[in-house]
């Protein structure tokens, strides 16, 4: 899955960096990022929509970094907010407002207003109440908001249930048969301007047939909603796009969106601006975390490999069982080959990064652990009073320090004792 990851003289590499040399010098649990593999998979979707006109709208959810966010900026992405805190971000790496479009079910008015001020180009609205509230938080800004819709178009995307939304019965978008309806009330709202039509229908997505009927279902109700005489300039198509994490093997890019694009051309959609709200793709297997091996514990129903990395740093595994690959940096050691799980040092049994692994290794040697560039670092938390990892950019032969190892104070600083 790595495009930037290779073993040269048996040493782990992103891209010229030798990770064992970054792991020594910045300590770990350490992420480290290779910008080339961010600008590759940005490329596979820029290839997919030559000739179309389309604003790639980061998920910045997946990795909010600054520094990510900048060099998605400076390629020309937009981003897909779901709060106030994440504008900041946007605006802070220097991000364009008008390319943000602002999504969830639960924006605040105060975010609202902050969306508003900053001038963002869209709130992908959830619900018919957020309409209403939307509406007369604008009006007495003396502003219309632009807004889409987000419709929830009933398909699976046969994924992970906690990461599956486009079904019915989850909390997201407006039902199909609501859709018309919704955009009517929208329409008639004094602080609105309808502007655009969005869905999104899951995460991890390796199939190409949910985006399919996705499409066509999306499309339905466009041709429906523009009957009833509402003009809609832009279809948003969410993010979704799996990556390899275990042998998966998800459509690239840009095959799927010839796809997508030759069902839009065949109902003479084609030319229609476009929106995307990638995330995990972009930057997933753009990441690595390294760990070093604290201890082994050979026990009799298990072997364990205890690791200064833990589910606070990296949350998938505990979360959704999620399988990273586990390797070592130095691949040239003579070690007997053990299955271990692979475990943090947080005082939880779902504390785990990978089970029943394969792995020849001592304690002071170091792992990687891998496709850890999305919802790794931004899901993480400091549970167990753990500071956040350092974070590193890799581009070719230089090294970008993109956050600093938190600090145990950083941690409390908010924190105030009893009187
Ligand atoms: N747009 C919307 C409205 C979303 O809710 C999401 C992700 C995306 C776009 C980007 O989806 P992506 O291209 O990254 O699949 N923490 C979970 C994933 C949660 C996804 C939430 N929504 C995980 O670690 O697998």
């Amino acid at each position: 899955g790595h495009p930037q990851l290779h073993y040269r003289d048996q040493a782990l590499y992103l891209e010229d960096q030798r990770l064992s040399d970054l792991a020594r010098a910045h300590g770990t649990p350490l992420y480290v990022y290779s910008q080339a593999s961010m600008l590759q998979a940005l490329a596979a979707y820029q290839r997919g929509f030559a000739g179309r006109k389309v604003q790639i709208c980061y998920a910045m959810k997946a990795n909010s970094s600054l520094a990510v966010l900048q060099l998605f900026a400076r390629h020309g992405c937009g981003f897909d907010i779901v709060s106030g805190g994440e504008l900041a971000r946007v605006l802070a790496a220097g991000g364009d407002p008008s390319k943000v479009i602002f999504s969830g079910v639960g924006k605040t008015r105060a975010e609202m207003r902050q969306a508003l001020e900053a001038g963002i180009g869209c709130f992908n609205v959830e619900s018919e109440a957020e309409l209403e509230v939307l509406s007369e938080v604008a009006q007495a800004m003396g502003l219309r908001a632009p807004v889409s819709i987000r419709v929830n178009p009933n398909v699976d995307a046969k994924t992970h249930p906690y990461i599956s939304t486009g079904l019915k019965g989850n909390k997201f978008g407006i039902a199909h048969e609501r859709t018309v309806d919704t955009y009517r009330r929208a329409a008639q709202l004094p602080g609105l301007r309808v502007v655009g039509i969005d869905c999104h229908i899951g995460s991890q997505i390796t199939e190409e047939t949910p985006y399919l009927d996705a499409m066509d279902r999306l499309l339905d109700l466009v041709q429906a909603i523009e009957a009833a005489g509402i003009n809609i300039h832009h279809i948003d198509f969410g993010g979704g796009l799996g990556i390899d994490y275990n042998g998966d093997t998800p459509p690239a890019a840009d095959a799927l969106w010839a796809k997508l694009l030759a069902k839009l051309d065949a109902r003479g959609y084609g030319q229609r601006q476009l929106m995307i709200e990638p995330g995990r793709s972009l930057v997933g297997n753009a990441g690595v975390c390294l760990t070093e091996v604290l201890y082994l514990k050979p026990g009799e129903q298990k072997n364990f490999c205890v690791v200064d990395a833990a589910m606070n740093d990296l949350p998938r595994p505990a979360m959704y069982q999620a399988y990273h690959g586990i390797v070592p940096l130095d691949a040239g050691t003579a070690h007997e080959p053990q299955v271990y799980d692979v475990v943090g040092p947080i005082c939880e049994s779902g504390d785990w990064l990978g089970r029943e692994r394969s792995l020849a290794v001592a304690a002071g040697e170091l792992l990687a652990v891998l496709s850890t560039g999305a919802y790794c670092s931004s899901m993480g938390s400091t549970y167990n009073t753990r500071p956040r990892p350092a974070e590193l950019l890799v581009d070719g032969a230089s090294v970008h320090v993109i956050r600093a190892r938190e600090s145990v104070s950083d941690i409390y600083r908010s924190e105030k004792l009893l009187p």
